[in-house]
């Protein structure tokens, strides 16, 4: 179904930028973390959807976000939720202590966040899933300690393949994974409504 109306987001706030599972804020409202390999356009997506140009920092330099990033947001209908920008994976100048740190932190945080809802898993649409997309969808799928959640993949830089390249583009991502893909661009702002409704519908 075609949404209509666009989300409208009046506040949106950076609260937090986690280390460890100490540093996060108490889980006392809704989650929704966006993982996926370094560069892939995560905290371009998160600035998207919330309409801010940079909240979340982005780079052409892999490796840029480091931190569970966490996001506030509020928006027109009342729809309060926080977005949480994970650090890239598969950034090959990380040093394996820093990759082990990451691993530790990301996982743990996944395994038994109790108020995470849904992870969007973003992957180029170009490139599709590969073994550690894969890998992180099974890892959801099967390792919660707490409620399951809600698994959404996100096609990111769509912009980037042309008019007749997109429909098979998404056809074979789509036939790659079970569940949910929706196309995105951070560029056109594609996708981002039917985003916001994968998202609506594991929220609330
Ligand atoms: P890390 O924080 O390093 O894990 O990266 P990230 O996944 O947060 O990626 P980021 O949003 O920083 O974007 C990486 C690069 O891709 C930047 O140069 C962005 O401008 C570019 N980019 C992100 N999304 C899109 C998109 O939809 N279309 C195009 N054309 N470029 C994009
Ligand atoms: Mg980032």
């Amino acid at each position: 179904m075609k949404p209509t109306q666009e989300t409208r987001v009046i506040e949106a706030r950076f609260v937090a930028g986690a280390v460890d599972a100490a540093s996060l804020p108490a889980p006392t409202l809704a989650e929704v973390a966006f993982a996926g390999r370094s560069n892939v356009g995560k905290s371009s997506l998160l600035n998207a959807m919330m309409q801010r140009h940079a909240l979340a920092r982005t780079s052409g330099t892999p490796g840029c976000t480091r931190q569970l990033n966490v996001f506030e947001v509020r928006c027109s209908d009342g729809l309060a939720l926080r977005l949480v920008d994970l650090p890239g994976y598969g950034w090959a100048k990380r040093s394996k202590a820093e990759r082990d740190q990451w691993q530790g932190m990301v996982e743990g945080y996944l395994r038994t966040r109790v108020s995470l809802r849904a992870v969007v898993v973003l992957v180029d649409v170009r490139r599709g899933p590969e073994d550690q997309e894969r890998q992180l969808v099974d890892f959801l799928g099967q390792s919660r300690s707490v409620s399951p959640v809600h698994v959404i993949l996100a096609a990111t830089k769509l912009d980037k393949v042309g008019a007749a390249g997109r429909k098979p583009a998404l056809a074979a991502v789509k036939k790659a994974v079970h569940g949910p893909v929706v196309g995105f661009s951070a560029v056109t702002g594609e996708g981002r409504e039917e985003l916001w409704g994968g998202i609506r519908e594991a929220v609330l």
